[in-house]
């Protein structure tokens, strides 16, 4: 009767389903609250002791094979669903990949990081200083007191009255070190940072630009310490037979103050248009620290003295590079900055 037949009705109707919403339909129809097995129970009463126990295991054995058909369905139904996930999810490798487009290092970084490193194993701590900055550290204390005329050539970025100021160079980070010293330690740092002038921007200017400062503070301390350096970082950068020379110079805060000129690397000191055909090329501004400073600072002029300098970082990548003009610094143009990497390696 109606018993034999369920399961063969069940078996039929699951070959139809493929989907969960499917089979919980068949399943409320057999194993549901009013489902036809569910509702079959309710014909054990009418039935006499005898049959109810026949009937009864039947219908046990009965509930027990739907579940499981049921249960196998629903199994095959999430592995096909896995399946199928997993087919549409696959990746293709054989496909050819998407070119992210990259650059490289920046090579102004490169150099900084490059007389970092150099410095750094002279002993040389690097140390950092604000941006922004108070008139006193980055004039005043440098020995250029308000109208030292030598404040035009910066031609500074102020940003509060006349007492805060984008800095204009590097150099106050001179007096925030030396000021931390308290006269007593000897200083070698150097601080590598940027720095704003009102500049109109064009192929050899930037209103921000990098420094690198450098500051050594010590007993008897020469020009000749100072040259020393200048040679090692020069042929560091430049080659083993790059040339140095001395310029006489004027920096407020120097004195004596000089201009450092390497050896031309392009036409070997012949003369070219590089070097204005003067064989020369003039990188950093330098000098011995100003008595004024050094005592501005809390270091006694007559125990301490020290040399500085401060290099231009883009013009060191430019020369190294042979770079033409600034602005392919930082205009992130890819087609400019990929050929970082191949100027490097050459
Ligand atoms: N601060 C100078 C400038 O921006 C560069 C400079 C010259 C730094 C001489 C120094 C120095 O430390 O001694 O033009």
């Amino acid at each position: 009767m109606e018993l034999e037949n369920i399961l063969e009705n069940l078996k039929n109707e699951l070959v139809n389903v493929n989907a969960e919403h499917q089979l919980n339909e068949v399943k409320t129809k057999y194993l549901g609250k009013k489902g036809s097995i569910t509702s079959l129970s309710s014909k054990i009463k009418d039935l006499s002791v005898e049959e109810k126990k026949t009937f009864g295991a039947s219908l046990n054995k009965i509930k027990t094979e739907a579940t499981n058909l049921i249960n196998n369905k629903k199994e095959e139904i999430e592995t096909n669903l896995l399946n199928e996930k997993l087919k549409n999810e696959s990746v293709d490798i054989s496909l050819p990949a998407i070119q992210i487009p990259v650059g490289a290092p920046n090579i102004v970084e490169k150099i900084v990081e490059d007389i970092e490193e150099l410095l750094m194993s002279m002993g040389y701590d690097v140390v950092d200083g604000p941006e922004i900055e108070l008139d006193k550290y980055n004039f005043e204390m440098l020995n250029l007191p308000k109208g030292h005329p030598a404040r035009d050539a910066q031609d500074t970025f102020y940003v509060q009255g006349e007492e805060l100021l984008l800095r204009s160079q590097t150099s106050p980070v001179q007096v925030r070190t030396m000021l931390e010293g308290k006269g007593e330690k000897p200083i070698r740092m150097i601080c590598p940072g940027k720095t704003y002038r009102r500049d109109d921007d064009d192929a050899t200017h930037s209103h921000q630009f990098m420094q690198i400062e450098g500051l050594l503070v010590d007993k008897n301390i020469s020009l000749s310490d100072l040259k020393g350096t200048f040679d090692v970082i020069a042929k560091h950068l430049f080659g083993e037979d790059c040339e140095t020379r001395f310029r006489p110079s004027y920096y407020p805060f120097t004195e004596p103050s000089v201009e450092m000129d390497i050896s031309c690397h392009v036409c070997k000191g012949k003369g070219c248009p590089i070097c204005k055909n003067t064989g020369w090329i003039t990188v950093s501004g330098a000098g011995m620290v100003h008595p004024n400073v050094l005592k501005n600072c809390g270091y006694d002029p007559k125990e301490w003295s020290g040399f500085a300098f401060g290099f231009g970082a883009e013009r060191l990548a430019m020369l190294k590079y042979n770079i033409d003009d600034l602005r392919v610094f930082y205009t992130n143009d890819l087609r400019e900055s990929k050929t970082f990497d191949r100027k490097e390696a050459n």
